[in-house]
C-alpha cells in the first residue's frame, strides 16, 4: 500500500527519512529544553526558566512545521519517541552551554538535510528549509550571548542574579530586532 502511495509523491526517500530524523531531533531539543525549564524554577532562576519554556515551545513548533510538510508532501510522518532526557545539571552555566551545543548540533543537521535535497533535487525541500537556516542564526546567536554572560558578568556574589535577570533583556531584544527585520523586509 505504502508503494502504491508513494508512487503519487514527489517525496523521495532519503529526503522523507532525513526530515522524519530532524522531526525526533526538534521533539527531542522540545523535551531537554522543557527539562532545563524545570531545573532552573526549582532553583529560583525564573527568567532563564521562563525563557527555556518559551524554547521548548518553539522547537516543538518547528517539530510540526517539518512534521507537516512531509504530509504535505504525501510523505509518511512518524510521531517521534523521546526517551534519556537529563534532569540534572551541574550549575545555570552547563544548562546553556548545553542548549549552544545543541543549537548547534541542529544547525548542523539541518545544513544535513539541505545537501540530502540538493541531491535528490528536491528543491521544495530546499525552499521549505530556508526558513530553518534563518531561524537558526537566531538560535545560535541568543544561546551563545547567553553563555557569554557568565564571563562578561561573572558568578561570583549577585553574579548569577545578574545573570537570570540579563536572559530576559538578552530575549526581549532579539525578539525586538527580529520584528523589525520582518516589518522591514514586509
Ligand atoms: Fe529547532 Fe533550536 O532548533
Amino acid at each position: 500500500m505504502k508503494n502504491i502511495v508513494r508512487m503519487k509523491t514527489s517525496l523521495v526517500e532519503e529526503v522523507e527519512q532525513i526530515l522524519n530524523e530532524q522531526v525526533k531531533m526538534e521533539a527531542n531539543s522540545s523535551s531537554k529544553y522543557l527539562a532545563m525549564a524545570s531545573w532552573c524554577q526549582q532553583r529560583g532562576f525564573s527568567n532563564a526558566g521562563d525563557f527555556l519554556m518559551i524554547q521548548a515551545g518553539e522547537e516543538r513548533n518547528h517539530m510540526l512545521k517539518i512534521f507537516n510538510h512531509i504530509l504535505d508532501r504525501g510523505g509518511v510522518a512518524f510521531s517521534p519517541e523521546v526517551s534519556h532526557i537529563t534532569h540534572e545539571f551541574a550549575n545555570l552555566r552547563e544548562v546553556f552551554e548545553i542548549a549552544l551545543e545543541q543549537e548547534i548540533a541542529v544547525t548542523h543537521a539541518i545544513h544535513r538535510i539541505l545537501d540530502v535535497a540538493r541531491k535528490a533535487k528536491d528543491y521544495t525541500t530546499e525552499y521549505f528549509m530556508q526558513w530553518f537556516i534563518n531561524e537558526q542564526i537566531e538560535e545560535e546567536a541568543v544561546a551563545r550571548r547567553i553563555v557569554e554572560l557568565f564571563d562578561v558578568i561573572g558568578e561570583e556574589g549577585q553574579g548569577l542574579y545578574l545573570i537570570d535577570k540579563e536572559i530576559a533583556t538578552v530575549r526581549a531584544a532579539f525578539a525586538a530586532a527580529n520584528a523589525g527585520g520582518a516589518e522591514a523586509g514586509a
